[in-house]
């Protein structure tokens, strides 16, 4: 090994100790101020408390967001009846028959109407 090489070798030594010492021990670097906080949103819909609601929470949020249940417009009993029988049976979802009554119940408290 020549002095140019061994200098060289030196060179890249001092470089990968000079980074290494950057953000020591995962601390964050201070890159000081303005610093910018953005609080992001929790992005489930509020569901109420009231009957039904863990049936609910258990079943009918596995396949897709609440949202696509509290986006829709009120719906008399016979409405949500029928749209849990789809749900089981066009696209079986795993609904035992005990949870159904449990779900419309809940379905009609925070989302139904009584007249169509
Ligand atoms: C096995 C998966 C699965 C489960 C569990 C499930 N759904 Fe769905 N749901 C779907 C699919 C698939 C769609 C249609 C998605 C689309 O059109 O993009 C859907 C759509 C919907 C819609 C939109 C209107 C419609 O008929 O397409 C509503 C309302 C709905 N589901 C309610 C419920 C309710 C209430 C429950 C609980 C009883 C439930 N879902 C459980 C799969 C499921």
């Amino acid at each position: 090994m020549n002095s140019t090489s061994r200098f060289s070798l030196l060179l890249c030594a001092l470089a990968l100790t000079t980074t290494a010492a950057w953000g020591k021990d995962g601390a964050p670097i201070d890159f000081g101020p303005p610093v910018h906080t953005v609080t992001v949103p929790a992005d489930e819909p509020y569901l109420p408390e009231g009957p039904g609601r863990n049936q609910f929470m258990g079943f009918c949020t596995m396949c897709h967001s609440p949202r696509f249940i509290t986006h829709q417009p009120p719906f008399t009993r016979a409405t949500w009846t029928a749209e849990v029988a789809k749900m089981r049976g066009e696209y079986g979802a795993p609904i035992p028959e005990a949870a159904v009554e449990p779900i419309i119940d809940y379905l009609m408290f925070f989302n139904g109407k009584e007249t169509p």
